[in-house]
């Protein structure tokens, strides 16, 4: 195959649940004719019934005229044998998520439709390589990965096995466009690229759990603080603590049971439990009553400084100059500045509030001699660096500093604007360390040929909604920076889960 174009052909879908009557809507509303098949019967004219509900609602508010509404439901027509199908010239398959079964279905195709027809699988988890093995024409197998609810999600990740001829996935990289997606291209390999990146979202947040590093409502209010839209234990709520957590097994199994992936005994006794999230009314939280608000804590104002200097360079540092040179300022001075320092925080007569480099502040107080210490995590906000007013963030105080100290350093960092909210003295915090392991799993992906930078980038804004993609957030870091989270990580754990990826080392040695 050298130039293949699929606009405006003839497409069939096969399977008419969730996601096979999302994507014949999609395939339909961008003119093609379109054969919904399901060998449950009845399952593609219920589909098709309960589109043409959805479409009169949005017609009734205005949102698409009734004409193009009309026509696309004309355009879709529920077939009740494989066989009705002999002209398409695309398949789109979105059944059972299980190997043999869809085999079986692609060879089956394979004897219907003509040679030149692409076949396409929506599967989130399986090997399209596998499921090519054994097709006359695996050449003409490529993952068309879309994300639920179809009609709303841009992201689709065109997913290339061994065979996959590249002419194809591009047909289908060109056709995703036509149909009003963003396409990304993806080697197949274990969760392509958003099921993969996006584990150690949930997995530190169980990581710090397991370890009572602070209760659930916490870690959602520092994470969404950095601008994800969700905290990581209501989203596995949302999303289902089954399914997420079969989707991380299927992960770890998938690449040899590598440590980096392991599940969370945390997240199991759930399962095990029965606390599947919202829809069995509980999970990290009760519904519908859902989050509960944080207490709201008091911070007294700090007892008066005689010396205040911000260490470090770069935008925290900056902000931390500006934030103190404010709280200062009714006193009539302003902090002094040590810009060559090797880190970056506030020294407040002696006493040092830092930024999290990775280490504890037990750690750092050690190193340091310093009693006094506290750290302070990373404060990520995309696409501002500006730190508003009232931003939530971790901080921990090393269990060696005063009492004095142990009140001390939340007031301080209340006094800069923002909400400080203590967690157990763990490596790299919670914005630190997660932001920092899905910069080291983007890298992976992109030594392994996974994808492109930019393409993880995308794929995690639109797949996932995350707030910035990984290489967005490494361009506002270092890599030397997210290098010292992740060995810092590495040194206090002793595990597999924090080896740095060596397509991160090779940026630091390039002086990124
Ligand atoms: P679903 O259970 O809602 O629908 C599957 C449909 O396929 C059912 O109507 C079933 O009767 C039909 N079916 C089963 N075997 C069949 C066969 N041999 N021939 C024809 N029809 C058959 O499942 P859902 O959620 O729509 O998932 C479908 C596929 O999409 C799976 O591979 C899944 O992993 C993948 N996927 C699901 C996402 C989700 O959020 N639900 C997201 C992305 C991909």
């Amino acid at each position: 195959m050298t130039t293949l174009q699929l606009q405006g052909a003839p497409v069939l879908v096969v399977g008419a649940g969730i996601m096979g009557a999302g994507i014949a809507q999609v395939a339909a509303q961008a003119g093609h004719a379109v054969q919904l098949f399901d060998t449950r019967e009845g399952a593609a004219e219920q589909a098709k019934a309960k589109l043409a509900t959805t479409l009169d609602g949005l017609v009734a508010k205005g949102k698409l005229a009734p004409e193009a509404a009309a026509a696309t439901l004309a355009r879709i027509t529920p077939v009740a044998a494989l066989e009705q199908a002999r002209e398409a010239a695309l398949v789109v398959e979105a059944i059972v998520e299980n190997l043999e079964v869809k085999r079986g279905l692609l060879r089956q195709l394979e004897g219907v439709v003509g040679e030149r027809c692409v076949l396409a699988t929506n599967t989130s988890s399986i090997s399209v390589t596998a499921l090519a093995n054994g097709l006359q024409h695996p050449q003409r197998l490529v993952g068309m990965h879309f994300f639920n609810p179809v009609p709303l999600m841009k992201l689709v990740e065109v997913v290339s096995g061994l065979h996959t001829d590249a002419a194809v996935a591009e047909a289908i990289f060109e056709l995703s466009k036509a149909w009003g997606k963003v396409p990304v291209h993806a080697k197949s390999t274990p969760g392509f690229i958003v099921n993969r990146i996006a584990r150690p979202y949930y997995a530190e947040t169980l990581a710090l759990l397991l370890e009572q590093a602070a209760p659930p409502q916490v870690l959602d209010a520092c994470l969404k603080a950095a601008g994800f839209r969700m905290g990581p234990c209501e989203l596995m709520d949302l999303i289902g603590h089954d399914t997420n957590f079969a989707v991380t097994n299927s992960v770890y199994q998938a690449n040899f049971y590598d440590k980096r992936f392991v599940p969370s005994l945390v997240q199991r006794d759930m399962v095990e439990g029965g606390l599947l999230g919202r829809k069995s009314g509980r999970g990290f939280y009760r519904y519908p009553e859902g989050v509960p608000a944080l207490p709201v804590a008091v911070h007294e104002a700090p007892a008066t400084a005689r010396t205040v200097t911000v260490h470090g360079s770069g935008p925290v540092a900056d902000w931390l100059e500006a934030a103190s040179t404010q709280a200062l300022a009714p006193q009539g001075w302003g902090p002094a500045r040590a810009a060559g320092s090797d880190w970056t925080g506030l020294e407040i007569d002696g006493a040092r509030l830092a930024l999290t480099d990775g280490r504890c502040a037990a750690e750092l107080s050690a190193a340091w001699g310093v009693a006094e210490v506290a750290v302070f995590d990373r404060p990520v906000q995309f696409p501002d660096v500006a730190i508003a007013p009232g931003t939530a963030l971790a901080y921990a105080v090393a269990p060696q500093a005063s009492a004095a100290w142990q009140a001390q350093a939340p007031a301080w960092l209340a006094a800069l604007g923002l909400a400080p909210l203590p967690v157990a003295d763990a490596p790299g915090l919670v914005v630190a360390r997660t932001v920092a392991m899905l910069i080291n799993e983007g890298a992976d992906a992109v030594l392994q040929g996974v994808c492109s930078p930019e393409g993880a980038d995308a794929a995690m804004k639109l797949g996932v909604n995350y707030p910035a993609g990984p290489f967005e957030w490494l361009q506002r870091w270092s890599a030397a920076g997210v290098v010292a989270v992740l060995q810092a990580l590495d040194a206090h754990y002793r595990g597999e889960r924090y080896r740095v990826s060596p397509w991160l080392r090779r940026q630091v040695v390039a002086g990124g």
